[in-house]
């Protein structure tokens, strides 16, 4: 039972904020009005309890931001700059040593959740940061693109199912990031099946993102329901930047 779907924080032209998903660096706001929105974002996850504070390096993320720019196969992305920036953000605020990131195609939003610890954007220091993709082509071009950022190998990805990594997954996970669209019919209900899976091993504190918490809420309804419920998570708010939204729980 959903007990918390009131908890959201909406950007007023969230609906009109619109990017051409095979040309995503194209400028959709001056940079100011996009750090100033991320950051009113951030206060609203502090004031529920999810993140501890507000503060990240910004010069470090636009380090990051043109690093991945430059050097990046994207054939095509959904994560918007101001999804980029809150990605990164999180993770810089709460350094997940240990990640793990379901279907994650090109690795475009693997970066953005990896590259506060690795690469010449980094700020903390990781320890294991896998992201799974199930289509082994796309895979190896995510490693790809992730082994130009980071040569030192603690962000990786790999070919795998995201269920059968996290099951085997053989320590506590401090990041969770759902992305996978499903394979075999399972659709987006494998957010579900991914979070029940890794439930147990999610440090206290852990954080769990879902991308598509607004274009496919309807299919995530049962997934919405879980983390909204504070039997489960003890905060989740829907952070709606764009038309995808990204659902930012805490365990
Ligand atoms: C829609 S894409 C994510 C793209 C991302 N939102 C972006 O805009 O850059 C979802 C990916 O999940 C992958 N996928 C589907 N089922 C999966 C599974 N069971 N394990 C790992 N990856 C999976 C798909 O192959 C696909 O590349």
């Amino acid at each position: 039972m959903s007990d918390r779907v009131d908890s959201e924080f909406r950007a007023a032209d969230w609906d009109s904020y619109k990017m051409a998903t095979r040309d995503p660096f194209v400028e959709l706001e001056p940079v100011d009005a996009e750090i100033a929105l991320v950051d009113d974002a951030l206060a609203a996850l502090v004031a529920r309890g999810i993140i501890p504070h507000a503060r990240y390096d910004r010069g470090r993320f636009m380090t990051h931001r043109e690093a991945v720019r430059a050097v990046f196969e994207i054939p095509w992305t959904a994560i918007t700059p101001r999804q980029e920036r809150l990605i990164w953000a999180l993770s810089a605020i709460t350094q997940p040593r240990r990640m793990v990131a379901a279907g994650v195609f090109c690795g475009f939003t693997f970066i953005c959740n990896a590259g506060a610890a690795v690469g010449p954007g980094a700020t903390y220091q990781a320890e294991d940061l896998v992201g799974v993709e199930i289509k082994a082509q796309e895979a190896q071009r995510a490693e790809r693109n992730v082994r130009l950022i980071d040569p030192t190998g603690v962000a990786r990805v790999i070919a795998e199912d995201a269920v059968q990594v996290v099951a085997d997954y053989p320590a506590q996970i401090d990041l969770l990031y759902l992305d996978a669209n499903g394979d075999r019919g399972r659709g987006k209900g494998i957010y579900l099946e991914i979070l029940e899976v890794a439930y147990d091993r999610l440090t206290p504190g852990a954080l769990v993102l879902a991308h598509n918490s607004v274009n496919a809420a309807e299919k995530l309804a049962d997934y919405l329901a879980f983390v909204r419920d504070s039997a489960h998570m003890s905060a989740s708010v829907n952070v709606i930047l764009d038309p995808e939204g990204l659902e930012v729980s805490v365990r």
